[in-house]
């Protein structure tokens, strides 16, 4: 079983990621949604000379803004993005069954959409990966509050499971991507603060949390769509 490496309190982004990277043995990719942490997650790997993957899941109902991020990437930094779609036939079958919207009925039908469009295709861009880097932050939501920096990720084969920006607020991802004039989804300036699926995601009114704009109808214990179920 691979160990998990201790890493310091006050280790930076790059050394989380080097040393995550080092103890899965080998290939690790970085799971991108393109928002601000995987855009910085990016340019933090591309500066520090570290190479890894980049997939995405492309859930058939992403905003185009955030396609637009994904081409200025590929850009910017001369990347290859592997991308993954649902299996084509669990879509049709669930559409035809509970039409577009169902996710907005239950707790039960929100997970069975996010399993076929999410998890499923997570399952196979994980297949052969020792390890996978995600931008997830602790601040982000109770559901995070006690996430690892390097943790393994047992619902995956016991892989690496890498969170760099785990200690990174809000305030310090916004000064990283302006100082660095990184790609920034637009819909960040028009009051988004987390970015999902278009249906899934609004607007965040002044004092909400950031994720409260993501399945706004649910409560917060259950806003995790099941890539990250620990
Ligand atoms: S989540 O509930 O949708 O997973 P969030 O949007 O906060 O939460 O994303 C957390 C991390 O999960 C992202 O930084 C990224 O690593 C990964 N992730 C989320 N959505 C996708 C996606 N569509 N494709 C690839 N990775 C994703
Ligand atoms: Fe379906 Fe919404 Fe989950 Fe996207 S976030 S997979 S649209 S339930």
């Amino acid at each position: 079983m691979t160990n998990i490496p201790t890493i310091q309190p006050d280790a930076t982004p790059a050394e989380i990621l080097r040393t995550g990277i080092e103890a899965a043995k080998g290939p690790v990719s970085l799971a991108c949604s393109f928002s601000m942490e995987d855009v910085a997650i990016i340019d933090i790997a591309h500066e520090a000379g570290i190479t890894m993957g980049v997939f995405a899941l492309d859930t058939g109902r992403l905003n185009e803004e955030t396609y637009e991020v994904a081409d200025a990437l590929v850009e910017r930094y001369r990347m290859k993005i592997d991308w993954y779609f649902p299996r084509h036939d669990d879509v049709e079958r669930l559409e035809r069954a509970d039409g577009l919207f169902s996710f907005r009925e239950s707790l039960d039908k929100r997970h069975a959409c996010c399993a076929i469009r999410k998890v499923e295709p997570l399952g196979r861009a994980l297949q052969g990966l020792s390890g996978w880097v995600t931008g997830m932050r602790r601040e982000q939501s109770v559901t995070r509050s006690d996430l690892r920096g390097i943790e393994l990720d047992h619902l995956n084969n016991g892989i690496i499971k890498i969170n760099p920006l785990l200690e990174w607020t809000e305030q310090d991802l916004i000064a990283y991507t302006e100082e660095k004039r990184l790609p920034v989804n637009r819909l960040y300036s028009q009051g988004y603060r987390s970015i999902g699926c278009a249906p899934c995601t609004r607007t965040v009114k002044p004092g909400e949390d950031a994720r409260a704009g993501r399945w706004w109808w649910e409560n917060p214990e259950h806003k995790e769509c099941g890539l990250h179920r620990r």
